[in-house]
Order: C-alpha cells, then structure tokens, then sequence
C-alpha cells in the first residue's frame, strides 16, 4: 500500500497500514518460513489449473497449504472462496496468487502482441495493458502471464503472432510498456496484476518453426539478441518469469541454472520468482534430460524453477529428495522465498480485495477507444497501386467479401477466453454503419480461411459486380497462429486465392485486408488487386479500424516488426541478419554474380522489410547531420535529420535509426535498431528528429558474457524502413 492510498485511508477511517519495507517484507517471509513444514513449502511452489467448481477435495487441500497458485478458471465466487479458506482456515494464512493469460486484453481485446508492435506505440500499447489489468483485477485476478517476448525469424512458428516482432530492441521497449501498465504504479493497488516475461528463453528459435522444438543458439546471439528484450523487462520491473518448453543448446529452459540462476538471478538480479510452463518440469523426462519425476524435480528446483505449472513433480517427490540429502533445503528456501515475496509486493497479506462479484464485463468507452486507436496503429498498408486508397465516402456501393468480414472470434485472434465477444465490431458491421446497409453488398465466398470450396464463388462475384469497388477480408483464421499452430505453408489457406482472382476478374477495384497471426505470403494475390492493407487479427475494434483507414478517416502508419518473405523456403529470415563473405547485390555487376549468397529461384530480398508500411501522404528524409565524425567510447552522438511531409495527408512516421559496425572481432549485423520515434506531420510541414546515440547502444557480447564496445568505422541510417534510409558515417575511438 502506497502512502497516497494511505492518505486516504486515515481520513476515512483513522487508521494507516502503512506499506511495508523491502526489509520488513523480508523479515515477515523468514517468520513464516521458519514455521513452515515442508509440504506446506512444497505447496507454495505448486500451480494448478483452478480446481472446477470448488470441490470437496479442493477446499480440503486449500486448507492443507497444498496449492500456492491457481491460474485459468474459477468464477470470481469461487476464486474469493478459495482465497478465503486459504487465508483463514489453512495454517499458515498464506494466500493464492491467481494467474491468467490476459495476453492482448481481457474483456476488450486489443491486437494481437504482433499487430501492437506494428504500431511502434509504446505508450498505446501501456494504455491497453493497465486497461487489461484493470478489467482483469477487477474479477480477482493478480497475475498475468505476460508480456510474452521470443524473439521469432521464423513465421512458420505459430507463436511469432503473440510475439513483439523479431528486433530484440523494439520488443523490450513494448515489453517494458506492457510491464509498466500491467503492473501500474504500485503492484498492491488493487487495480495492478504481476506480469510475467516468457518463454524464458529461446522458444522463438525452435527449430523449423515447428512449435516445442529444440534450440541451439550461441551465447553472443542469445544475449545480443534472445535475452535481450528479457533483460529489459526485468528493468522495467516484471515481477516474474516464466521458463520455457525448449531445449536450449542441450539443456531444456525449464531445467537451465545458467539462464535462470547465472543469467537471470546472478547477473540481473532478480528476485521475483520463476514459474514452469505447462508441465515443462515434467517434458524434461521427454526432453532426454531427466531420468524420471524425481529427477526431473530435482533438476527443475536446482536450476531456479521456483513454482512448478500443473505438473506435480515438486510436490511429489521434494520431501524425499531432502531425507535423502540429494536436494539442499536451502533451494526450497529460497524459491518460497522468491513467490512470498511476489505475494506480499501484490498485497495479497494486506488484504487485497478479492471480488466476489461479476462486475460489468461490458468494456468501458476509454477501453474501446483505445482498442480502436491501437488497432488503426497496427495496420500496415503494403501496396496502394495509383493511389487507389483512401476510398472516397462518395464511393457508391462496396462489395464486402471474404470469410473473415464477419466472424468475431477470428478477428480476435489467439488467447482472447474472456473477450465479449459483443463488443466485438466485425468489419461488415463497421462498414454497414459507415455507408449505410442499402451501400454495402456481402458474400462471404468461402464459410471458413480454411474452406476448399468453391459453391460461394458465385455470389461473391455477383457482389462485386453489383459495386463500385470490393474490399475482400482473408487470411487465417485465429485457430492457424499462436500456441501449438505452427504451419509449414505460409499462403493463404484453403480457396481464397480462388476467390480472389475470380473477384478480379469483375474489373472493379479490389482491395485485399489481410487478417492473420503471422507475415503470410500471397505474391500472387498482390499483383491482382489494387491494394493490401495487413491488419493481423486487430481485436474487438478492428471492424471500425479497418475502415477508417480504407476511407481515410485514419491514414495508415502501422509498419512491419516482422520481415516478410517471398516465399516459405526462404525462412527463418530477418531484416538484422550477418552479412557473410559473400553478400548478393541487388544491382550493379554483383547481382549477376552466382557465387554470393542467393537462391537461384527467388530473390534474396523479403517481399517486404522489417519496417516497412506505406502512407496515404509521402515523407521526404533529408539532411542527417551528426554531432562530430568520431565520438569516444562513453560519449554520446546526437543525430538529426529533417523529415517532411511531402503528400497530400496529415499524418504519422515512424522515424527508424539503424546502425552497423563495419568490422570487429565479431561479425556485426549489417542493421540493428537503436531507436525509433513516431512524429505527426501535417502536409508541407518539415521537423527534425533528434536521436541521441551513446555508445553503449552499439554494445555487443563476446563469448562468456562479457559485453564489450569495439572502436571502428560505423554506419547509421535515419529510415524508413530496414531497407533504405538516408546514410552518415562516423567513428568510435578510445
Ligand atoms: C502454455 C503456454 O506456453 C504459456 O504461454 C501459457 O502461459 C501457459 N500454457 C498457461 O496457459
């Protein structure tokens, strides 16, 4: 409790709890740990799915100390009803802490993680997260499991859609901005859940983007790049970690003491607590890596895995592995430690309301706001054949096709359990009310993303035919992406190519909106309509936020956070990759060199570069100018560039600063991300950014984890995108 809350606590009732110091907090964690039996430890250090319905069984254990988590489930009735027992009929009073995954929203559901960072937002995307926290609090929630920040190059992995996009840079600054919003100002207000960093750390990497699967990254990439945006989140403050499914260079992430013990304790400091992924302590006997459930405990608890996800392991086996002095009781310590910790930041011993009550599930106008805001933020236009887009509100009547123009859950995305789904506003239905119904003509064409048929091909191209322009809605529907939905084709599922060619062949204007959880590939399906705006799954207000920008009531200014490819084979691909001995040119005399690194059937290039998103106006870069040619090691680099909008449209940029070492002892990336900032611009209107650029910035690890900045030649662009920008040089010395 804050001293603000405190305040006004003493006016209304006289009295003040006052919080309690870190030092406090830890000399009240050694008084219960000092009366706690071992199974009463073990129990903290279990997690279950919430026990259906409450039964018997359950209150029984409730009171035994047998469960120091519950996530996912539980009415709020049931939740304040077990959280009572807990604290007045079990032995200790030690309270639940609730977990959920609240991902991308609760009862309002915002883009997916993926569409957020293609807003380069990060106070929108704090915004979203306190609202979530907010509406999840509210039922009794403490504790979410998120924000989830792998690193993917790999969009076949179905979980690069919960991902913030593959620069380790700009998926720690939006880590950071969720951390911050979930957790508020204080973490015991009641209106504040814990967050949680996951999939500690690799899962991004699996390999052959096939889900669950075996990781071998080096040291330098896994801390240049894997742990990076982790280490930023710890900055930020996240409460807790999750620990992953796969194995990490042999060593399964739910079993790795120098992830979570060198890394994450040792280097980092952490002291929040650590918990398993579903069963993960378990899938280390699967892995190859444990022997049986008492290994598997062992090695769990040894490696830093303070609570264990559903399995059981803990509980059954840790007793026996102290009698037996194979386990140090110390480990157990100090992982009760690290979750009473947590439990007595969040205020869980100082009484903490737990709701009983169902409060109004109906998302509040603020929330929808920022649902609509954040969703016109993500939407990246990728091709605008003669300026075909913004549609003019004078424009007659629109065919809107496609089988994701109307379905709720699709537009939602992965992990949306606790969405209404009434607020959900479905592009047909925003367009509806846009242009009136007599405007709009809709044919589904196909029931599902997935659908082979071809029987509403007919009735589709009857809709267009009867409008001026079709708008046709595809993708993936949101089962095709997030956990266990790796795919290894990355076109458009089942006939909606089919459909799409036989709209064209009407002659109207057809704009594609691409609906999907990952970069998809439709080459083909580009070059026949006139325009493709991705929208990734956009959340509950993306109906409204899709045709505000096709009617240009919001001018697009989402841009890429992940590299799309041409084709699938060309993956994993990444805008920050080595530039190898022999890089391929896309013109002048190398292009036509074999022997470079290329494929003979497809370019090189992505289809479209990470940060890249087209505009309704055009922005003109000019001028980089640096503060000097060399800057010292700990010195600081201020670079300016002018930006002006050129166009015809009031709109936003995404300024983007890239750099590259041309040599050192190890190969650089031929571009990283050092910063980013979104500006507003009125037409003809000109600003300079200021980016200030220190040398620790173009740090990188060497072999055994020491982080190093090497003086030498470096380029730097101010950008529009990974792939083009305007160049300076300059040097760094001793
Ligand atoms: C497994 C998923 O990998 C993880 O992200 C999620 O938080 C847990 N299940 C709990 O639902």
């Amino acid at each position: 409790m804050n001293l603000r809350k405190c305040g006004l606590l003493m006016a209304l009732s006289g009295t003040c709890l006052l919080a309690a110091t870190p030092a406090e907090i830890e000399t009240k964690i050694n008084a219960l740990i000092s009366r706690m039996t071992i199974e009463e430890k073990l129990g903290q250090m279990s997690q279950s799915s919430f026990p259906k319905g409450l039964p018997d069984r359950a209150r029984g254990e409730i009171r035994g100390g047998r469960w120091g988590s519950f996530f996912n489930g539980g009415t709020p009735q049931e939740k304040a009803e077990a959280q009572r027992i807990a604290i007045h009929e079990s032995r200790l009073g030690i309270p639940i802490i609730y977990g959920q995954d609240v991902i991308h929203g609760f009862h309002t559901v915002f883009p997916i993680p993926l569409g957020q960072s293609a807003s380069w937002d990060p106070e929108l995307v704090r915004q979203a997260a306190r609202i979530a926290a907010r509406e999840a609090s509210a039922v009794g929630i403490h504790w979410t499991f998120a924000p989830m920040m792998d690193i993917a190059r790999d969009p076949r992995w179905g979980r690069i859609a919960e991902s913030l996009g593959e620069d380790p840079y700009l998926a720690g600054v939006l880590a950071a901005a969720m951390v911050s919003g979930f957790q508020g100002e204080a973490l015991d207000a009641p209106d504040s859940i814990a967050a949680c960093g996951k999939h500690y750390v690799g899962y991004g990497a699996a390999e052959a983007g096939r889900d669950y699967n075996t990781t071998w990254i080096p040291e330098t990439l896994l801390r240049d790049v894997y742990l990076r945006p982790f280490q930023m989140a710890r900055k930020a403050g996240a409460a807790t970690f999750m620990s992953a499914f796969n194995a990490l260079n042999g060593v399964p992430a739910s079993g790795n003491g120098f992830t979570l013990r060198h890394v994450l304790r040792d280097e980092w400091g952490f002291d929040g607590f650590v918990v398993s992924d579903y069963t993960a302590i378990t899938e280390m006997i699967a892995h190859g890596h444990a022997s049986d459930a008492q290994d598997a405990a062992l090695k769990g608890i040894r490696a830093g895995v303070d609570m264990e996800m559903v399995s059981t392991n803990y509980y059954d086996n840790g007793k026996a592995l102290i009698d037996a002095r194979v386990l140090d009781p110390k480990l157990i310590d100090q992982a009760v430690r690290n979750i009473l910790r947590v439990k007595f930041r969040l205020g869980l011993f100082d009484n903490r309301p737990q709701p009983a009550s169902t409060p109004a599930e109906q998302p509040s106008r603020e929330a929808l706001e920022i649902a609509r805001r954040l969703a016109t933020e993500s939407l990246v236009l990728l091709k605008d054949r003669n300026g075909v887009l913004p549609l003019a509100k004078s424009v007659g009547k629109v065919a809107v096709i496609g089988p994701l123009a109307d379905s709720p859950t699709d537009q939602m995305g992965t992990w949306a359990m606790e969405a209404n789904r009434s607020a959900v506003r479905t592009p047909l239905a925003a367009m509806r009310q846009k242009l009136g119904e007599n405007r709009v003509v809709q044919a589904a064409g196909l029931k599902t993303s997935r659908d082979t048929g071809s029987t509403g091909f007919a009735a589709a191209v009857d809709a267009a035919r009867a409008a001026d322009v079709a708008v046709l809605f595809l993708g993936e529907e949101s089962s095709l992406s997030g956990e266990a939905s790796s795919r290894s084709m990355l076109d458009l599922p089942g006939a909606q190519e089919d459909l799409a060619r036989e709209v064209a062949k009407v002659g109207k204007p057809v704009i594609a909106v691409i609906l999907a959880g990952r970069p998809l590939t439709f080459h083909n399906l580009a070059e026949q309509v006139n325009a493709v705006l991705y929208a990734w799954h956009p959340g509950a207000m993306g109906g409204p936020a899709i045709c505000d920008v096709l009617f240009g009531d919001a001018v697009p200014s989402g841009r890429l956070t992940a590299t799309f490819p041409r084709t699938v084979g060309q993956a994993p691909i990444y805008y920050n990759h080595m530039s190898t001995g022999r890089p391929a040119a896309e013109s002048g005399a190398e292009a036509n060199n074999k022997f470079t690194s290329k494929y003979l059937d497809v370019s090189f290039t992505p289809e479209y570069p990470f940060g890249f998103g087209l505009s309704y106006t055009a922005f003109e870069y000019s001028n980089v100018r640096l503060s000097s040619p060399r800057i010292r090691i700990g010195e600081k680099l201020a670079v300016r560039a002018d930006i002006a909008n050129t166009g015809k449209y009031e709109a936003d940029e995404v300024v983007q600063l890239y750099t590259r070492q041309l040599a050192a002892s190890l190969t650089r990336p031929v571009r990283e991300l050092r910063s980013f900032r979104r500006i507003h611009l009125h037409p003809g209107e000109k600003k300079e950014v200021l980016f200030e650029l220190s040398t620790d910035d173009l740090a990188f690890y060497r072999e055994g984890g020491e982080l190093t900045i090497e003086p030498g030649a470096f380029h730097l662009w101010v950008a529009p995108d990974s792939a083009s920008g305007q160049r300076a040089e300059f040097w760094v010395v001793r």
